[in-house]
């Protein structure tokens, strides 16, 4: 099929509010590595991994044999009988986890592990409020979009009673109007006034993603997150941090994004990345709350923990444990950083640069005195970059942020191939006046 067809399709059968990238959305069709080719034969360097997805990059042959494997042996048990590739999963995984957190549950999807994280918390602790903070997101079931802090990713009249959300340090966009680091995160005041204020006082849980994705890759000061954490705890809570898009070592030098502040969670999700695109998700956390579910209920998934994904997982692991750890993404996450930052000495478009290793945003404004944000730069930026060969993604909730996240595989030549083609695009959209 080609593209037009494809397109009547998907608007004859698919929801209308499926957000799709581009003017003329993009059909694909395969992927090799770096690259991805649309269904008319034109090809594209992926610096989005399918948002953060795709890991070991697209058509990997270590993780299509686990996948081929195990398709050939069985499909699916559900969580009602044991199965090796589920246990062997989870002995990967206990490897690169922080200390203590080693026992886990599987699921398929990050909403998924997200809210079993919130339900398990509340099980621990016994108490019930949740505090999540403003711009983040969570997912797409009742509780993650009021998890959420963005309007425009909650459908319908989503509100649970027991949510509370918490000023971000977004520090680009102060919230209190201060400077990083001469503020001392003075934001982080708000937690303990939102528990004081608007909860009973016991709260079940803080949630929180390192860099947050959705949001805009808006990227918490380390200090934040270690005053956060002992708030949290202060308050009988326990700390479940979101590695969703930020595990698997995507932010450079460690496994995990929250290792760049030097706390360890409670409670730990993970999706995206974790399988090099098969659905799955884990929530990782200690056996003493893990310990506090027996008799609070059972827990049953049909999906969670099939053969094939967590085949596929333990092929993802291999691959990222023997080649594409951690500190190869720190060190080539700096190179594309440099180069993003060279960007913004060119372009006065480019107002903030921010996030570590390969998970690197741009947000774009008017004007950089006023900081307008440039939403209708960002959708042309999109375009342009498009139409250069390059994908890349866009979130925030100004529209205004490019979030530039290519699969871990990528080469310093590979950065500088995507960089050449952004100062092509930026040349153009820089000039537009929109
Ligand atoms: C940080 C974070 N948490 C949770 C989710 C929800 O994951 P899923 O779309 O797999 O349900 C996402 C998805 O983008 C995410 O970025």
């Amino acid at each position: 099929m080609k593209t037009q067809e494809i397109l009547e399709k998907q608007k004859r059968h698919l929801w209308p509010n499926h957000i799709l990238y581009y003017s003329t959305p993009l059909p694909l069709e395969k992927g090799e590595g770096m690259y991805v080719w649309d269904v008319e034969g034109n090809k594209y360097l992926d610096f989005f991994a399918g948002i953060l997805t795709t890991s070991v990059g697209h058509n990997n042959p270590t993780v299509n044999q686990h996948i081929q494997e195990q398709a050939g042996k069985l499909l699916h048990t559900s969580t009602l009988y044991p199965n090796e590739a589920h246990v062997t999963l989870a002995e990967n995984l206990a490897e690169i986890t922080p200390d203590g957190l080693d026992t886990f549950y599987f699921g398929a999807t990050g909403t998924d592990a997200d809210e079993t994280a919130a339900i398990l918390a509340q099980v621990y602790t016994g108490n019930t409020e949740i505090i999540a903070l403003r711009h983040g997101y969570s997912g797409k079931s009742q509780m993650a979009m009021t998890l959420t802090g963005q309007a425009s990713w909650r459908m319908g009249p989503v509100h649970i009673g027991y949510v509370r959300h918490a000023m971000t340090p977004y520090c680009y966009r102060c919230p209190l109007k201060m400077t990083y680091p001469s503020c001392g995160v003075a934001c982080v005041d708000d937690l303990k006034d939102v528990i004081q204020t608007m909860t009973s006082g016991r709260i079940a849980a803080l949630i929180a993603e390192p860099i947050q994705g959705v949001g805009g890759f808006i990227t918490l000061p380390p200090e934040w997150l270690q005053a956060a954490v002992e708030i949290t705890h202060q308050y009988g809570g326990v700390v479940i941090i979101d590695e969703v898009q930020t595990g698997f070592g995507r932010t450079g030098e460690h496994w995990w994004g929250h290792q760049h502040s030097d706390v360890t969670p409670d409670i730990m999700t993970m999706a995206k990345g974790i399988a090099n695109g098969m659905p799955l998700s884990a929530v990782a956390t200690t056996p003493e709350i893990a310990g506090s579910t027996v008799g609070a209920g059972l827990t049953i998934s049909t999906f969670g923990g099939n053969p094939v994904s967590c085949a596929a997982a333990n092929g993802t692991l291999a691959e990222m444990k023997e080649k594409w750890g951690p500190e190869r993404s720190g060190e080539v996450g700096s190179h594309l950083r440099a180069g993003l930052e060279r960007l913004q000495d060119k372009y006065p478009l480019i107002g903030d640069v921010r996030g570590r290793g390969l998970m690197q945003g741009v947000e774009l404004v008017v004007d950089r005195a006023s900081k307008e944000p440039a939403p209708k730069h960002a959708n042309a930026l999109l375009e342009a970059s498009r139409k250069m060969g390059l994908l890349i993604g866009k979130g925030g909730l100004l529209g205004n942020s490019m979030r530039i996240a290519p699969p871990l595989i990528a080469t310093k030549e590979d950065v500088d191939e995507a960089l050449d083609k952004l100062d092509h695009a930026l040349a153009q959209v820089q000039e537009m006046s929109l």
